[in-house]
């Protein structure tokens, strides 16, 4: 299958190095195509009479070596390249490269493609681009790799009138022939190819300065400007941040942020002209929920770390992608906390990036944070959650570790010391030693060259508390198939309520520390671990749950790792379980959370129908008080957690059946009928419980509603509700809809998610997947990570014969981009079946029993 292309070298000769880009592109926003020229500045350090550059869905028409022309023009459709061979030897030294060409604006957003709207009933045209990771070589032939960094001149011909944006300003607007205007930009700074932009069609902006007077701008197409505003707020203050933070000045004038109708992942940070997807970066004060509204917040973080790290200073090489995206996806925490520090962010990141990474991380088909790819299909693979979230995550444990002065100086270290050029992993560490004086190499290897993490089992031995590590595995068959015998440096802070925590670093197998009644293991769960207690000490850590002693943080860490251990065959399911009712005065709402997310695992892997009763019980049962604590309205200045804790208690108690709650439901979802506004933090899940309760009515009216819809996220709420139904035939039409044209290709996968996370969804989803697999080739079968996505969505199931359906399907069908995620998902599924048979019937004896 895919795995041929492995290890193929697609690496560039490093003989021949571009200094300088001049590029004029025309795209032609009626018939999808675009022509241009370049003119390359090269310098040759080997005597050679071919060139190699990355090429690919581009034409070459002429070739042209100073005044020599090309001889012979070489495509390579595998290795994405074109060479040039020229009559004579090229001596070494600086050339000029002048091409001319020809591509298309594609469908598949990626590389120079279109997008569309419709506007006052017409549908309205745009030329954007998508260039990360390797797709600059679809809009114009170049040394498409981080390192190959250049300056760029660049020139954009567009009928007049339109907006035209790149990555830095315009310099100059000169007539072309009829109705054309040349509009030609300032140099951009050195950098990589990956992040340059260019956007062509018809917007509005506002804008503002920041306090050095950076021009700050967002731009909407027409009709969606007074969407704008939170997000230009959010920009100028994050950009006013990170200057600060990071004590370099943002390189460029202007920063330009652009929503884009059709966009493959959430946001791109090409340098000056970041561009999002719409439910990204619009926020309408009236109807948008803070669940939104704090995304937007986040992603605006994340974008702009980019400037700096990743644009100011790129890893070497993909295998070093993690310290672009671990990183941003770090200190989008620490922004966002600075702007919103009411949102208790922090804590949000043990489940949004901590939990998710551990989670998959705990699989043999996990891979290693700095990986070996070359190829563009392993490429995509590597945007996952490893890369993201363990990446912050353990970015999160060393800044712990080096407190946060030194962590901050030795950024501004890294930084200043690599501007405008490029890095490997261990030139961050070098800079963390150098500030801080801490074998900070050392420590950090073993988290970033081997997949996985430890289970620090702590038990008591002689008054004294015993700790060991062992690679953890959320499959009790992995671990048995698992030589791996990896001991990491783990940074170990532990403390109880009233006394402060004490640091060790534990860096062989099995260590004795004091010990103090109570102690919690991984304080603040800054290290990248779980803990196992044995009994005696988890009895004393129940009372300090129960009377909130810990931080919300902490509590939330315990009961992670209850479910985690449960998973993997440690301890039984039914311990988890009754360690639960120490939560049961909790108030925090991630916290609950997790709690929320460990029970839908039990839900979804272990019960059948038979005690579906008792299982709902014991919801209402936990999430009653805190329920009758929050009601429906929101309170004047309430905590903003609440806000959204709100909607996730409904949610739980909804779907457990409560009829007062689903009453209302039904009442307020005939409300947004009837026009009348309600609270946007319950919208969704309004219409999830809709879904989960309605039959045809409710679907007819949820799909009439996505039609209309022009904001963004309210389209994605309703999409997402859309796969709740219980009925099959429902499920299928929800399918066919999410296929046709009223969805658009970056949606179509979020919708059939949602069948898949329904378990009476599930066959239903396998089928369509087989179904519609040419059609999801042809839309994001060309590498890029869409389809692991998408393959992930079903790994919940416990059900063998969808594991077979899979792996069948599978041997025949090519998956490109996906192939990890495959194995991650059969893994998954293996171990769910497991779980099933191993504590299925002793957790209905304990559902019964209470
Ligand atoms: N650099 C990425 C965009 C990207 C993602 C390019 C995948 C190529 C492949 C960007 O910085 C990013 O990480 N975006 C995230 C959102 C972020 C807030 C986690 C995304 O798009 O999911
Ligand atoms: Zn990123």
């Amino acid at each position: 299958m895919q795995k041929k292309n492995t290890k193929l070298n697609v690496r560039l000769s490093k003989d021949v190095v571009p200094v300088k880009y001049d590029i004029k592109l025309h795209p032609d926003l009626e018939n999808f195509t675009f022509t241009g020229e370049e003119i390359i500045t090269i310098n040759i350090a080997k005597e050679t009479k071919e060139i190699t550059l990355h090429c690919k869905e581009i034409e070459i028409n002429t070739v042209r070596l100073n005044k020599d022309f090309a001889n012979k023009i070489k495509y390579d459709q595998k290795k994405e390249t074109v060479t040039f061979v020229f009559p004579k030897k090229i001596p070494k030294s600086k050339h000029t490269l002048v091409i001319n060409f020809k591509g298309i604006l594609n469908d598949k957003m990626r590389g120079f493609y279109r997008s569309s709207y419709i506007y006052e009933g017409k549908v309205h045209n745009i030329a954007t681009t998508q260039f990360e990771a390797t797709d600059a070589r679809r809009a114009f032939p170049c040394f498409d790799e981080p390192a190959q960094k250049a300056v760029f001149h660049v020139s954009l011909v567009v009928p007049k009138g339109k907006t035209a944006i790149s990555n830095t300003l315009p310099i100059s607007k000169i007539e072309h022939e009829a109705g054309f205007e040349v509009v030609k930009f300032s140099p951009t700074p050195k950098m990589s190819t990956y992040l340059l932009a260019f956007i062509v069609g018809d917007f509005e902006f506002i804008e503002k300065k920041s306090k050095r007077g950076v021009i700050v701008r967002v731009y909407t197409t027409p009709g969606k400007i007074h969407q704008a505003k939170f997000s230009l707020d959010t920009t100028v203050k994050v950009l006013d941040f990170y200057e600060e933070y990071f004590d370099i000045k943002y390189p460029l004038n202007t920063l330009d942020v652009i929503a884009i109708p059709d966009f493959s992942s959430g946001a791109m940070e090409n340098w000056g002209a970041i561009t999002y997807r719409e439910s990204a970066i619009l926020v309408d004060d009236m109807h948008s929920s803070l669940a939104s509204k704090q995304w937007v917040a986040l992603v605006i973080a994340h974008e702009l770390a980019h400037q700096w790290f990743g644009n100011l200073v790129t890893m070497e090489w993909w295998t070093h992608l993690w310290l672009n995206e671990g990183f941003a996806s770090y200190i989008e925490y620490l922004a966002t906390d600075k702007l919103f520090p009411k949102w208790d962010i922090w804590t949000q990141f043990a489940t949004a990036d901590l939990g998710i990474a551990l989670r998959l991380d705990s699989l043999a088909n996990t891979h290693p944070i700095e990986i070996p790819v070359y190829h563009p299909d392993e490429i995509g693979e590597i945007f996952d959650e490893i890369s993201y979230s363990k990446g912050a995550s353990i970015i999160r444990m060393l800044a712990d570790y080096l407190g946060e002065k030194n962590f901050r100086d030795g950024l501004r270290y890294y930084l200043k010391k690599h501007s405008y050029k490029n890095t490997k992993t261990i030139h961050l560490w070098q800079a963390f030693e150098k500030i801080s004086k801490k074998p900070v190499s050392k420590m950090m290897h073993n988290w970033t060259s081997k997949s996985g993490y430890p289970v620090i089992k702590a038990s008591l031995s002689k008054n004294k508390l015993q700790l060991s590590q062992s690679r953890f595995f959320s499959s009790p068959i992995s671990k048995l198939k698992s030589k791996d015998k990896t001991l990491w440096q783990v940074p170990i802070s532990l403390g109880t309520p009233s006394t402060k925590s004490q640091k060790i670093l534990l860096d062989k197998k099995q260590t004795k520390v004091s010990y103090s009644k109570g102690n919690k293991i991984n304080i603040s769960e800054s290290g990248f671990f779980r803990t196992a207690y044995s009994k005696e000490l988890l009895v004393d850590l129940y009372s300090l749950i129960l009377e909130k002693k810990f931080e919300p943080i902490d509590r939330l860490g315990i009961i992670r790792d209850l479910f985690a251990l449960s998973e993997a065959g440690i301890i039984p399911t039914t311990n988890a379980l009754e360690f639960l009712s120490a939560y049961k005065n909790e108030d925090n709402y991630t916290v609950w959370v997790e709690i929320a997310s460990g029970l839908s695992k039990i839900e979804q892997v272990l019960l059948n129908k038979k005690i579906e009763p008792e299982f709902n019980k014991l919801i209402v049962e936990l999430f009653t008080p805190i329920w009758k604590k929050l009601g429906w309205e929101k309170k004047e200045n309430e905590n903003h957690t609440d806000s959204l804790l709100r909607s996730l208690v409904i949610s739980r108690l909804g779907h457990a059946g409560h009829e007062q709650i689903n009453k209302e439901v039904t009442k307020m979802f005939n409300d947004v009928q009837k026009g009348k506004h309600i609270n946007p933090d319950l919208k969704g899940v309004v219409y999830n419980l809709t879904s989960f309760q309605g039959g045809k009515k409710e679907y007819k009216t949820l799909i009439s509603m996505y039609k209309k819809e022009t904001l963004h996220e309210e389209k994605n709420r309703i999409g997402g509700a859309l796969g709740n139904f219980k009925n099959e035939k429902i499920l299928c039409e929800v399918v066919e809809f999410a296929m046709s044209e009223n969805v658009r290709v970056q949606d179509t996968i979020g919708i059939l998610s949602s069948i898949a996370l329904n378990s009476a969804g599930r066959s239903v989803w396998l089928k369509a997947l087989q179904y519609h697999w040419p059609t999801f080739l042809t839309h994001y079968g060309d590498g890029g990570h869409s389809l692991g996505r998408m393959v992930k969505a079903i790994w919940n199931t416990p059900e063998t014969k969808h594991l077979t359906y899979l792996k069948k399907f599978f041997t025949t069908h090519k998956a490109p981009g996906a192939t990890r995620s495959l194995e991650q998902v059969y893994e998954r599924i293996e171990s769910n079946a497991l779980w099933q048979k191993r504590d299925a019937k002793s957790i209905e004896k304990f559902l019964k029993k209470n």
